[in-house]
């Protein structure tokens, strides 16, 4: 019964810490979409909060992860990618807003291999905060990229 509550709290603090983990795609992971809308069926089944985990199954090689502006989202224009990786594994993002993933390889993003998810700043539901004047980090840098590449996903 003690094991129980110890396992409870690990789990607790661990979503504290480095927060919730979501596989994109769940099984079928990173790839061109069977249908357009796809992978945007996928974010709507999910509250994502900053500080959340993308976990990017792929086959290195033939997907990339590659986060857009929303115009050039909208356009498929991979030039200006604000983050890019070749590599499978997983991608923190630590920022409040919304951001725009897709693949830079061939057709895949005109072809639906791409999604706009919005992360919240808070978990659900909105606790109203007593002090609000808690945090001054305030002056973040424009510049700064919210996304953290955690780690490689091992082969399997
Ligand atoms: C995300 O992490 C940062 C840095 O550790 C922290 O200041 C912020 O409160 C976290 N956000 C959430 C929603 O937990």
């Amino acid at each position: 019964m003690n094991m129980k509550y110890v396992f409870v709290l690990v789990i607790a603090i661990a979503a504290i810490a480095e927060g919730a983990e979501y596989t994109v795609g769940d099984d079928m992971g990173w790839m061109v979409p069977p249908t357009p809308d796809y992978y945007a069926s996928w974010v709507s089944k999910y509250y994502f909060v900053e500080n959340d985990t993308l976990v990017f199954n792929f086959e290195q090689g033939i997907h990339d992860i590659t986060v857009l502006t929303k115009e050039d989202f909208d356009a498929c224009n991979m030039k200006n990618p604000l983050f890019q990786s070749p590599e499978p594994g997983e991608v923190m993002v630590m920022a409040s807003d919304t951001f725009y993933f897709t693949c830079s390889f061939g057709q895949h993003c005109a072809n639906g291999q791409k999604f706009a998810i919005y992360f919240a700043s808070a978990p659900l539901p909105p606790s109203p905060s007593p002090c609000p004047s808690e945090s001054a980090t305030a002056d973040q840098s424009t510049e700064s990229r919210p996304f953290k590449f955690v780690s490689a996903k091992m082969g399997n």
